[in-house]
Formats: structure tokens, sequence, C-alpha cells
């Protein structure tokens, strides 16, 4: 099974770049950029990530990516993952990014454009690998600063495949960036969100209402909202879950009691993502391998995900056919 998940041509619809750093890198950044890290070792990074929800991942997640300064060293980040991704038979890959958390540190988006957009190229020459690009908005910080950061992005408008929103959810609905999104929409931007990871069934409504997304990131507690699973159904939203990082963010105790296998069963558009690969304890094949340790999935459910992806990826008819094509050839 093992060799199958690999073989299978996997589009990755939700992951955060910065959550990519492994401790190995982290520690070659801080030295070339003199960035003093509160570890003492690759180990004691390791040992550090013991989460107990959300926020507690969240503040190593802005601690580690301190070491990222110039654009070299986002290009260097991205490879590292993009490398990794095409061992495991990923083909594409959709990346959050947060310019904020970046912006705050005194590194300017120019940086963070200049080295993600020359590793994509060198990802698409080296691996044959297609990727996108969604610009996120921290969620917990006032909403006039995300408008600045759109506004101001204006140069890469057109490089931006989506705008997202992430960071801590639960206190920051949706609704809170009903403006910015309008505004996204105008520029004719399409848009995707986190909602009901930690946060309630209702700002999955709200995504859908107020912000117009096609996707929604996490969505795993639209369960809890029989009306809403009926409307996903029928409008055919595609939910970006993210196994791994809900156990050890304790969404869930353990991956037997994850709800995929009921959001496949209610007939969902569900996809298998990585999400913080670095901090989650691993990349897109160790969450496709869970999922079949614990729900004992057959090759045409994994391939009925896979081919959910494809679907809903942002890349262009051409390339999906091509993915769907080499899909249909996996076996
Ligand atoms: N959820 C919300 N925000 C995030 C995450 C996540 O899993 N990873 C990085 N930012
Ligand atoms: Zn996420």
């Amino acid at each position: 099974m093992r060799d199958f998940l690999k073989r299978l041509p996997k589009a990755e619809l939700h992951l955060h770049i910065e959550g990519t750093l492994e401790p190995e890198l982290m520690f070659t950044l801080a030295n070339r950029n003199g960035v003093k890290l509160p570890y003492e070792s690759i180990g004691a990074v390791r040992a550090a990530y013991e989460f107990d929800d959300l926020s507690s991942f969240l503040e190593l997640y802005y601690s580690g990516m301190s070491v990222l300064k110039r654009a070299e060293d986002f290009h260097d980040l991205a490879m590292d993952y993009f490398r990794r991704a095409h061992a495991e038979g990923v083909v594409h890959v959709e990346m959050h990014f947060d310019p904020q958390a970046h912006l705050a540190r005194g590194v300017e988006l120019e940086s963070v454009m200049e080295g993600l957009g020359l590793a994509r190229r060198e990802a698409e020459r080296e691996f044959g690998m297609s990727t996108a690009l969604i610009m996120a908005f921290l969620r917990d910080r006032p909403a006039e600063e995300a408008m600045r950061v759109l506004e101001s992005a204006a140069p890469y408008w057109e490089l931006l495949d989506a705008v997202g929103l992430d960071s801590a959810e639960v206190g920051h609905p949706p609704s809170k960036f009903a403006e910015v999104f309008q505004r996204a929409k105008m520029l004719g931007i399409p848009r995707v969100a986190h909602a009901g990871e930690e946060g309630p069934p209702e700002y999955i409504r709200e995504a859908l209402d107020l912000l117009d997304v096609c996707r929604i990131d996490h969505g795993v507690r639209c369960l809890e909202d029989p009306e809403l699973v009926t409307r996903l159904r029928e409008e055919e939203i595609v939910l970006t879950v993210c196994p791994l990082s809900n156990v050890r963010l304790k969404v869930v105790e353990r991956m037997e009691d994850h709800p995929l296998p009921e959001l496949v069963e209610a007939g969902l558009r569900v996809t298998l993502n990585s999400d913080d690969p670095a901090y989650f304890g691993g990349g897109m094949l160790a969450n496709f391998q869970a999922c079949h340790d614990a729900f004992g999935w057959s090759r045409e459910t994994f391939i009925q995900l896979a081919g959910t992806a494809i679907e809903s990826a942002f890349i262009s008819e051409r390339r999906r056919l091509e993915l769907h094509r080499r899909l249909a050839e996996c076996d």
C-alpha cells in the first residue's frame, strides 16, 4: 500500500510554507543570519513540538520563522520542501504564506515573493512540479492591516492564485474580513479560508456567505451542523482536511477518532493535506499512510480523494487533464 500511496499523483492544497521549516534548516539559517535560537540542538527543537492546541503551536511557528530574513532564505525553505514532496509523489503544491508575520519582523513582501518565485520556477524545471501561491491574512490581527497588505501587494496580484485566512481562529470570525475579501473578489483573486478547525460551524457559514470562498481549509467541525453538511454537499465545496495536524493540535484525540470517514460518507468533497509538515509529524505520504492505518481505506478511496484535489487545484485546464491522466494510469 505504501508504494501505491507514494506513486499516487498527489496535489496538496493546504500547506503553510513557513510550516515546512525543518529543525535542520532552522539551524542552518540561524547560523547564516546570526539569529539566536532558544534551542540548544536539533533534538531540542523536535522535543519542543508538543502542542495543546492551535495557539500553543502558533507560538512556536511564529518564533521558528524568525530565521527567515532574505529572499535566499525563502527560496531555500521552499526548495527544501518541494524536494521532499517530490520524493513522496506530490505533483502539485499550493502554499499559503503569511506576509504579516514577516512584515512584523522587518522582512518586506518583495523578499518573500522573490525567494518563493525563484523556488517555484526551479521546482517546475527540476521536478516537473506545479505550484500555486495563497497569500494568507492573520485573522488575529486587525482587518485594516490585512487590507493594507492586500493593497501593497499590487505588484504581485497577478502572481496570487488566491488569498486565504489563517492563525488563531476562535474569537476572529470570517465576518471580520468581509471587506478585505470583497476587495480581493473585485480584483478577481479567488478566496479560501480556514474555518471550522477550532472554530464553530457558524464560521464555515460566514466564510461561504461573507468571504465567498471556493474552498474551506479544515472544515471538520461542519459535522456538528447537519444543515451545513447538506449545503456543503449541494454547493460542492471542497474541504482541505489535514489529519495529522488535527491530531497534533488536539482537534481530535487520536487518528482513529478523526471524522474523515464520516465526511467522505456524507458525500463531501474531501482532500488530504499536510498543513505544517515540519511540526505535525510528516508530509503528504505520512498523512495518506495514517489514513490507511486508521481507517483501512481502499485504493479506490485514495484515488477519489486525490482526484478531488486535482479537480479543485488552481491550475490550467491543460495541467488538470495531465494530472487526471496520470491518476488514471496509477495502479
Ligand atoms: N491553522 C491556522 N493557522 C495556521 C495553521 C493552522 O493549522 N498553520 C499555520 N497557520
Ligand atoms: Zn492551515
